[in-house]
């Protein structure tokens, strides 16, 4: 009898360990694993909000006769130079363009202000800084135009421009001061005329005042409900403009000595 009861015993728990095995695939649980990730994509889901300035990024900005200050995110576009010299001047501070400012995320094109490569109607915001005095009184109009044409209706121009005006005021106040100029402050004033003269790009050859420039840009196709003027007098601060809040090198410059104009036209 009792070694009936010993074989038996041995036999069961064989048979009972092997389903147990296949029981593991508890891991019938881990679907409900494969359930948590979709938590995960919802905090994703808020990051991706955040790549919405992307929009902006995708803005068509032109920085034009930007000369050797190019503005992050902006097409930059000067007749004079070539991406080379700028890339040159910007790491090794030498040739022509020494010390120019290449931030990331500029780009260069090297182009003519009178006839831009670029689509018509295809640009959201312009900044062309003390630039058109460096053409021919006669080009004036047309370079406008050109932005004109390639702004995309509801794009936004801002022109920084000697005021001749104010140039001619302040001079004729100091000569009527009986303080003359002294070397530097009269250098400083024949420049303003006449431009650094550094090279070709560089000589100025056009002036212009706020009943002009409103003139002509109503003349281009501006609205003049769409066209502001502000005269920025001398030893005035640079008013915070776009492209130069990218690059504080130009801000930093711009205390001015003597009037320009800031014209911001919508089209
Ligand atoms: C006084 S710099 C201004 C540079 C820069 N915008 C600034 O405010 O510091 C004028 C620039 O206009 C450029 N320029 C002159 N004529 C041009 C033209 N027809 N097309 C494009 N750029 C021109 C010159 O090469 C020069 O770099």
């Amino acid at each position: 009898m009792i070694k009936k009861k010993l074989v038996a015993k041995p036999a069961k728990p064989k048979a009972k360990l092997k389903p147990k095995a296949k029981l593991k695939p508890k891991a019938k649980l881990k679907p409900k694993a494969k359930l948590k990730p979709k938590a995960k994509p919802k905090s994703k889901a808020k990051l991706k909000p955040k790549a919405k300035p992307k929009s902006k990024k995708s803005e068509v900005l032109l920085n034009i006769g930007c000369g050797i200050t190019l503005f992050k995110d902006f097409i930059n576009i000067d007749k004079y130079f070539t991406e080379e010299q700028l890339r040159q001047g910007a790491t090794s501070h030498t040739g022509p363009c020494a010390n120019a400012l290449y931030p990331r995320g500029a780009s260069f094109l090297q182009a003519d202000m009178l006839d831009l490569p670029i689509d018509a109607n295809s640009v959201d915001y312009i900044e062309s800084m003390e630039a058109l005095e460096h053409l021919k009184f006669c080009d004036v109009e047309k370079a406008v135009a050109e932005m004109y044409r390639v702004l995309k209706p509801g794009g936004k121009l801002v022109l920084f421009i000697p005021d001749m005006d104010d140039m001619c005021q302040v001079w004729t106040e100091r000569i009527g001061s009986g303080a003359p100029f002294g070397p530097e402050d009269f250098f400083q004033m024949v420049q303003m005329f006449y431009g650094n003269q550094k090279h070709d790009g560089e000589y100025h050859k056009s002036c212009f005042n706020e009943t002009y420039m409103g003139l002509m840009m109503q003349a281009i196709g501006f609205e003049a409900r769409n066209i502001r003027i502000a005269h920025c007098s001398h030893g005035q601060q640079v008013p915070k403009i776009r492209g130069a809040s990218a690059s504080p090198a130009w801000d930093s410059k711009a205390v001015l000595i003597i009037g320009f104009l800031l014209i911001e036209a919508t089209k």
